[in-house]
């Protein structure tokens, strides 16, 4: 693998191998074992944007690994502030790194990087396009709590036009097998093209529709994301859909037994916090699989 920009760059051959290898860091890791194969090397973080967790977790996983880490988490603090282009920026950091991990608000950007870059590039989140590595760790977290993917009905719940993880998920849990049921606020639908897409290559059903109780009901999987506001053109119009979703105890009375709640985090008003003690979430779970599953990722690319 050269290059980790977008999910679609990924057979399910080499999403095997991910995974696979992010059980065996998994198993090692809570084994007390130190891995050594990254000492030397270089990892670089490159964070045009917040982030928290995708961040410490590639930081954590290098570390791990007994590699290093550079990198910013504000581009003030760099030269860009001056007016320096995102490609000698990147043609500069290739010099100090061995690879480097990107998130900025550009679409996009991450391609660009990794056509300057004689390094790998992941992209860890393009404003509202791909974030293909927080896929990956959620697919790891599915087969981890229910044991499968294949024929799970896994529902979608949100601002699904908007949500990089969505965009990334929704192709990697068709590639598994899995039934999609696609659940957001009318006008925050994801892509027609983006469902035609998935459709035609992996042959999947999915069901999308605009009313939480008719696609909770059948789900053994419900993976919620926030409203992404600031991804919105017009503040207003996110401003009117602040409330436009909320998964409440009272709705999970519809739901299965043994439903699972995730959520790429963080999150706002769209999980009741009362939700939180219910054997249902496992939004605080899925977060331990971010190291093992970017420390195969950084294995694998570093081969
Ligand atoms: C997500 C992101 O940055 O896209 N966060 C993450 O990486 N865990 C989700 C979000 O911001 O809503």
């Amino acid at each position: 693998m050269d290059d980790l920009i977008s999910i679609r760059d990924l057979k399910r051959e080499d999403v095997e191998l991910i995974l696979n290898t992010a059980d065996e860091m998994e198993i090692a890791l809570r084994s007390g074992k130190i891995n050594t194969e990254m000492r030397g090397r270089v990892l670089a973080n490159l964070f045009f944007e917040p982030s928290t967790r995708t961040r410490f977790s590639f930081e954590t996983a290098m570390l791990k690994l007994g590699g290093s880490v550079i990198g910013f988490d504000d581009p003030k603090i760099t030269s860009i502030e001056k007016g320096e282009t995102l490609s000698d920026t990147i043609k500069t950091v290739e010099k100090y790194c061995d690879l480097i991990v990107i998130r900025h608000p550009k679409e996009g950007a991450p391609r660009l990087a990794a056509s300057v870059s004689s390094k790998p590039v992941i992209n860890a989140g393009d404003g509202s396009n791909q974030h293909p590595t927080q896929a990956l760790l959620d697919l790891y977290a599915i087969k981890k709590l229910k044991g499968k993917i294949k024929n799970l009905n896994i529902a979608l719940l949100g601002d699904l036009r908007h949500a990089r993880v969505m965009k990334s998920l929704i192709y990697c849990l068709a590639m598994f097998d899995a039934n999609l049921i696609l659940i957001s606020p009318m006008g925050l639908e994801i892509e027609k093209e983006m469902v035609q897409e998935v459709k035609e290559k992996f042959n999947n059903e999915i069901f999308q529709t605009n009313d939480i109780y008719a696609g909770l009901r059948m789900a053994d999987v419900l993976y919620v994301c926030r409203l992404q506001k600031e991804r919105f053109s017009d503040p207003y119009e996110a401003k009117k859909l602040e409330n436009a979703y909320k998964v409440t105890p009272d709705l999970l009375k519809q739901a299965k037994d043994d439903l699972i709640i995730l959520h790429s985090l963080p999150r706002l008003g769209e999980l009741d916090r009362r939700i939180d003690d219910t054997k249902h979430a496992k939004y605080f779970d899925q977060i331990q699989f971010g190291v093992p599953v970017r420390m195969a990722i950084i294995h694998q690319m570093m081969r």
